[in-house]
């Protein structure tokens, strides 16, 4: 490639303070250095982590720093030594490494590599070092993917290639908020054919819970939101009930438990905020009740809640990108999808230019968008 070893100039929004909208820059991308991967990002998800970023609530995140982390896009040149992709490869950047090494990478049950970000600081690359810079400032990385950027650089070991057929304005949800969801009733909670599922939030992660529930053959699939206007794509993606917690007078777990007789067997959490988690958990049957925790609380947070709940013989799980070991996990997801076994499509509410980033922020905001997929 004629860009291969250069600095390439491109677009990014750039978050320069807490508080403040994204702003569109042009920014300088570094070449790879050995052992990374320089991506031409295609398309990119809103998710509501981004959100937390914008705010200042979510981890170790260090100002100015160019979010975005449900990209997709084609590689545009590759550092010495790496052997997993190549130019012209579409690929999906992961929000969680997978080394394949360490020990945790080892063991087949889990998927919380050690060369995590999560342990470490996600704000430089793992060398210590930013591949980004604007106006002669150098601007910090995010979850090592950053795909606010038309051009962005991440390690080997965070980049999945997929299949060449796969179109990146639908698949970019599998790198955070479908994988997330889908994984978190197919692999966390395990969801058995026939049972009962209570999924609390019905945004991009909480219906894909709803799909992956449904795919795992739940009977019930009861469907939990303030607002009532997610309830009809929850119920075209399978939820078979819809219910407001503002509808009732008394507890939401009191609602489900009368409704299902002794609670659901599996519920999930996929708002962040801690009353909802201990309604949550509350909701699933006594003893062999499984509740998910998926949403993201401020950092700092505490929640407290009655032993009781867990000594009855409840299971309270929490689940870091739906359980998926990403790098073999994302292509297989991706041949899934292209052999059509859901439909993550119905997801993608709003498509719109990098340049309108704002605005699909408020509409998410507004709680007007499931998904707003930004174009490059
Ligand atoms: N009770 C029920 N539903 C609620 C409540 C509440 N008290 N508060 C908010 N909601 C609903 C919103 O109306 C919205 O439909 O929760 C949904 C959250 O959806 P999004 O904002 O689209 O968020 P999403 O991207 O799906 O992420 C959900 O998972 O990964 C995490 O960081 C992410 O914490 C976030 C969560
Ligand atoms: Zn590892
Ligand atoms: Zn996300």
């Amino acid at each position: 490639m004629a860009t291969s070893g250069k600095v390439i100039r491109c677009r990014a929004a750039v978050a320069w303070a807490v508080g403040q909208p994204l702003s569109l820059e042009e920014v300088e991308v570094a070449p790879p250095k050995a052992g990374e991967v320089r991506i031409k990002i295609v398309a990119t998800g809103i998710c509501h982590t981004d959100y937390h970023v914008l705010e200042g609530s979510f981890p170790n995140v260090d100002f100015p720093v160019i979010p975005g982390h449900e990209g997709a896009g084609i590689v545009e040149s590759v550092g010495e030594g790496v052997t997993s992709v190549k130019p012209g490869d579409k690929v999906i950047p992961l929000v969680l490494p997978h080394c394949g090494e360490c020990s945790f990478c080892l063991n087949p049950e889990s998927n919380f590599c050690l060369k995590s970000h999560v342990s470490e600081s996600q704000n430089l690359l793992p060398d210590k070092t930013s591949r980004f810079t604007c106006k002669g400032k150098q601007i910090h990385h995010f979850l090592w993917v950053s795909t606010f950027a038309e051009y962005t650089v991440v390690p080997e070991y965070v980049v999945a290639k997929i299949d060449a057929a796969a179109p990146l304005d639908k698949v970019c949800l599998f790198g955070c908020g479908f994988s997330t969801g889908y994984g978190a009733a197919i692999n966390t909670a395990k969801v058995k054919p026939g049972s009962t599922c209570a999924v609390f939030g019905l945004g991009g992660v909480g219906l894909s819970v709803v799909i992956g529930c449904k795919a795992a053959g739940a009977s019930r699939i009861i469907a939990i939101d303030i607002n009532k206007d997610k309830f009809a794509k929850a119920k075209e993606l399978g939820a078979t009930e819809c219910i407001s917690p503002r509808d009732f007078k008394r507890p939401i777990q009191e609602v489900l438990t009368e409704m299902t007789g002794h609670g659901v067997d599996y519920s999930f959490e996929a708002i962040g905020l801690a009353d909802t988690m201990t309604a949550a958990l509350a909701s699933c049957n006594m003893n062999t009740g499984v509740c998910v925790m998926i949403g993201e609380l401020p950092s700092d947070s505490v929640i407290s809640i009655d032993p009781m709940l867990l000594l009855t013989g409840r299971t309270w799980k929490g689940t870091l990108v739906g359980g998926w070991r990403m790098r073999d996990s994302i292509p297989k997801l991706v041949s899934s999808y292209l052999d059509k076994k859901f439909n993550s499509d119905l997801l993608i509410t709003h498509t719109l230019p990098i340049a309108k980033v704002n605005e699909g922020f408020e509409l998410l905001r507004a709680g007007k968008s499931i998904r707003s997929v930004l174009l490059f």
